[in-house]
C-alpha cells in the first residue's frame, strides 16, 4: 500500500465557481481519490479557498463590502457547491485561517534565514489617480516579447510570457487607464535562480508527467529563472512577519501554495488525530504528492512550489501535476462575470450532479481544450439514461415482476462477469495514469455489453421455454449491475450509491468488480429512477433572470464612439400593439411593437413603471438592430428607449404625428 497526498488548486473566494473550474481541477481529483479509496489506499484529499490577493480586493470594491465579507460569503458558497457535486475533500480550508497565516509566515522566515529570500530596494508603479500601488495584473501595456498590446504586468495571455510590470512598454493603470508614476519601495524577493539547476535536473527525471506540463516548465527554465518579489504593498493578505515591513503582505501565490499544507495540518487538528501526522503526508518520501490544477497554474506548482519545498529541505515534491487544459463553452471561454457559462450552484439548482460529472468526464480537457455545450450535455445525460440506466432498470424490473424481486438461485455466466473484471483492470491502469476520459468510456462500454447480453439472451422468452436459463441470465445481469456500481462509483457516486441501495449492497472495493456480489435467494429493494431523459429546450431554465441583466448593463463602460458607429444603430418609431406578462418575471413585459417593417417582440423592464393599459397603442422609440437575446425564455428583438433617473423611468415618446417605421436620428 502506498500513501498519497492529493490536492486541487485553491479556488479564489471572489465569486461562485463555474463548470470550467469543476472540470479542470476538482472533478478529476475526486475521480482519482474515490478510485484510490476503493483500492484501499491511504490517501488524503485537501484543498480550500484562496482568500487573499488582488482578486479578492477587487471583488470587495465592486460589491461595496469588505474583503472579509467577500471571502466569508464565497467560502461557504463554494464549499456548498463542491459538496453538491460530491467532491469528497477530507478537508476544505481557507487561507485566512490563523493556522495558515502562522504557517506561511514561518515558511517565509525560514527561507529568509536559509538565504533563499532577500530584501531589495526597488521602484514600483503607483497610480496617483487611484492612490494605490498597482498590483501586477492591474497594469496594462505592450508585451516586450510578442508585442501584444493587451499584456498585463503579470502575464501576457497572448504568448504566455510571465511579465514584470517594468518590462511592459507604455504601461497604463488597469483600473483607470492613467499613466502610473514610479515610486521607491522595498520588497522581499524569492531567489529563484538558486533553484534553476536543481529544477532542471528534477524535471528531467519526472516520468509519467503530461507532455504539455513538461513543455511549459522547460520553456520557463529556458528563459532562465530570476528572483521574484514575494511581498506586496497591500492591506489585505498575510502580513510579512518583519518589523521593518509594516503594511506589506506576502504575495498571494507564495502563501497560497502553502495552503495545501496548512489544510492538511488543520485536518489533523480538527479530527483530533495525532498532531504530527500531517508530516507523514508532506515529509515522508513514501508519500506521493499529486496536484490537480488548470494549465494557468502550472508555473506556480511546477516551479515556485517545488522551489519552496526544496528550499525548506524536509518536504516531498510533487509526484505528478496532471494539469488540465481549458473547458470552453460553445467555443468561448467560461466566465461567469461575462455571462458565458454556468456556475456550479446555478446548475445544481436545477439538475442532479451525476449527469454533469459524467458529461464533464467524457469531455475532460485532458490533453487539449475541450468544448462544452448543452447539446453535448443532453446527449451525455440521455446516454446515461439509455445505456446504464436502461440496463439497471430493465434487469431490476424484470427481477421484480418475474422473480418476486429475489436474486435467482442459479449458476452465473462467468464470461460476462470476467469481462467486468477485465474492464475494471483496464480502467485501473487508465486511472493511475490520469486518463479519466478513456476510463469512463470503457465503463460505459461495459454497460452497453450488459444490454447486448440481455437482448441476446431474451429472458422474456426463456422465462417460459427454459426457466433455468432465464434464471442464469437474470442472476448474471444482477451481478453485472453490482459490478457496474463498483466501476461507476468514482465517476457518478450518487447514482452508484442508488444502484447499491437497490441491490442491498454496502460500500464496495474496486477488486470486487466482476466477482459474485449478490447472494442468491436474497430480496432486492424497490427500484428507483436513476436518470431522467432531457427533452429539447431543457436548458431554458438557465436563461438569465432580469436582475442579473440589469447589473451587467450598469457595469458596461461607455467609451467614446465614432459618428459612423453611432449611425450603425437602427432607431425607429414603433407602435405598441400588445403587452403581456412573462412567467416568473417580476419586472418584464413581452411587448409586440410595429416598427413599420415588421412586428417585433421586445422584452422590456417596464412592469414596475407602466400598466399594460398605459402602454397599449403608445408610440415608442425602438432600437431595432440589437442582437436578439433570450430573456426569461422569450427572444427579444430590440429595445425600447427610456430615460432612467431618480425621478423614475419614462419611455421616450415620438411626436403624435410620427408613424411606425420613421427613422430616429
Ligand atoms: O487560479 C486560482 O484560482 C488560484 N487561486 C489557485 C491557487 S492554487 C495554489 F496556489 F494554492
Ligand atoms: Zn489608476
Amino acid at each position: 500500500m502506498s500513501r498519497y497526498m492529493v490536492t486541487s488548486a485553491l479556488p479564489y473566494a471572489n465569486g461562485p465557481k463555474h463548470l470550467g473550474h469543476l472540470a479542470g481541477a476538482y472533478l478529476p481529483a475526486d475521480i482519482y481519490v474515490r478510485y484510490m479509496r476503493m483500492r484501499g489506499q491511504d490517501i488524503l484529499f485537501c484543498s480550500g479557498t484562496d482568500e487573499h490577493g488582488v482578486p479578492i480586493t477587487i471583488a470587495a470594491e465592486k460589491m461595496g463590502i469588505s474583503p472579509l465579507e467577500v471571502v466569508d460569503r464565497f467560502h461557504s458558497a463554494i464549499s456548498d457547491d463542491f459538496k453538491g457535486f460530491g467532491i469528497s475533500f477530507d478537508n476544505f480550508s481557507r487561507t485566512t485561517c490563523p493556522e495558515h497565516v502562522e504557517f506561511a509566515q514561518s515558511v517565509f522566515l525560514e527561507l529568509l534565514e536559509k538565504g533563499h529570500i532577500a530584501p531589495r530596494d526597488m521602484k514600483q508603479l503607483y497610480c496617483s489617480d487611484c492612490k494605490r500601488y498597482l498590483p501586477d495584473r492591474y497594469i496594462n501595456g505592450t508585451c516586450p516579447k510578442c508585442g501584444s498590446e493587451d499584456a498585463r504586468g503579470d502575464q501576457c495571455e497572448n504568448c504566455g510570457t510571465w511579465t514584470e510590470p517594468f518590462e511592459l512598454i507604455d504601461p497604463r493603470c488597469g483600473i483607470c487607464g492613467a499613466t502610473p508614476e514610479t515610486r521607491d519601495t522595498r520588497h522581499w524577493f524569492l531567489l529563484l535562480d538558486h533553484f534553476q539547476e536543481w529544477l532542471e535536473a528534477w524535471l528531467e527525471v519526472q516520468s509519467g508527467w503530461k507532455t504539455n506540463v513538461l513543455k511549459y516548465c522547460r520553456s520557463w527554465l529556458n528563459d532562465g529563472l530570476r528572483e521574484r518579489a514575494i511581498t506586496r504593498d497591500l492591506s489585505w493578505g498575510v502580513p510579512v512577519p518583519l518589523d521593518e515591513a509594516k503594511g506589506k503582505v506576502l504575495y498571494v501565490w507564495f502563501e497560497a501554495v502553502l495552503g495545501y499544507i496548512s489544510s492538511t495540518r488543520e485536518y489533523f487538528r480538527k479530527t483530533g488525530k495525532d498532531q504530527e501526522e500531517w508530516k507523514k503526508y508532506w515529509q515522508d518520501p513514501d508519500t506521493k504528492l499529486i496536484q490537480f490544477i488548470g494549465k494557468d497554474n502550472i508555473v506556480f506548482h511546477c516551479i515556485i512550489e517545488p522551489s519552496l519545498l526544496h528550499g525548506l529541505e524536509k518536504y516531498i515534491l510533487p509526484w505528478n501535476v496532471p494539469a488540465n487544459e481549458y473547458l470552453n463553452i460553445s467555443g468561448r471561454k467560461f466566465s461567469t462575470s461575462r455571462g458565458t457559462g454556468i456556475s456550479m450552484g446555478e446548475y445544481l439548482d436545477h439538475f442532479d450532479p451525476d449527469p454533469m460529472r459524467y458529461a464533464l468526464a467524457v469531455n475532460a480537457p485532458e490533453t487539449r481544450d475541450s468544448d462544452f455545450s448543452w447539446l453535448e450535455y443532453q446527449s451525455r445525460n440521455n446516454e446515461l439514461a439509455d445505456v446504464l440506466g436502461n440496463f439497471i432498470n430493465r434487469t431490476l424490473r424484470f427481477t421484480a415482476s418475474k422473480f418476486d424481486n429475489m436474486i435467482p438461485v442459479a449458476d452465473l455466466d462467468m464470461t460476462l462477469l470476467n469481462k467486468a473484471s477485465e474492464t475494471a483492470k483496464e480502467i485501473a491502469a487508465l486511472m493511475e495514469s490520469f486518463k479519466f476520459k478513456k476510463a469512463i468510456g470503457l465503463a460505459m462500454e461495459l454497460a452497453r455489453e450488459g444490454n447486448r447480453y440481455f437482448d441476446t439472451a431474451q429472458p422474456w422468452k426463456s422465462l417460459k421455454a427454459d426457466p433455468d436459463r432465464c434464471a442464469v441470465t437474470v442472476a448474471t445481469c444482477l451481478n453485472l449491475c453490482a459490478s457496474l456500481a463498483v466501476i461507476f462509483e468514482p465517476f457518478i457516486p450518487f447514482s452508484a450509491e442508488k444502484i447499491r441501495r437497490m441491490l442491498g449492497l454496502e460500500e464496495l472495493k474496486w477488486a470486487e468488480a466482476g466477482t459474485v456480489l449478490l447472494r442468491p435467494g436474497l430480496n432486492l429493494n424497490s427500484v428507483e429512477i436513476l436518470f431522467k431523459k432531457l427533452e429539447d429546450g431543457f436548458e431554458e431554465v438557465f436563461d438569465k433572470p432580469e436582475e442579473t441583466l440589469e447589473v451587467e448593463q450598469k457595469e458596461l463602460e461607455k467609451p467614446q464612439v465614432d459618428f459612423d458607429d453611432f449611425m450603425k444603430i437602427e432607431f425607429k418609431v414603433g407602435r405598441i400593439l400588445s403587452v403581456e406578462d412573462i412567467k416568473k418575471a417580476k419586472k418584464l413585459y413581452r411587448i409586440e411593437v410595429d416598427t413599420g417593417d415588421r412586428v417585433r417582440t421586445v422584452v422590456a423592464g417596464m412592469k414596475e413603471h407602466y400598466t399594460k393599459e398605459e402602454l397599449q397603442g403608445r408610440l415608442v422609440a425602438v432600437v431595432c438592430n440589437l442582437k436578439p437575446v433570450k430573456l426569461c425564455g422569450v427572444m427579444s428583438h430590440g429595445m425600447l428607449m427610456a430615460s432612467d433617473g431618480e425621478s423614475g423611468v419614462f419611455l421616450l415618446e415620438p411626436g403624435a404625428d410620427a408613424k411606425p417605421g420613421d427613422t430616429i436620428r
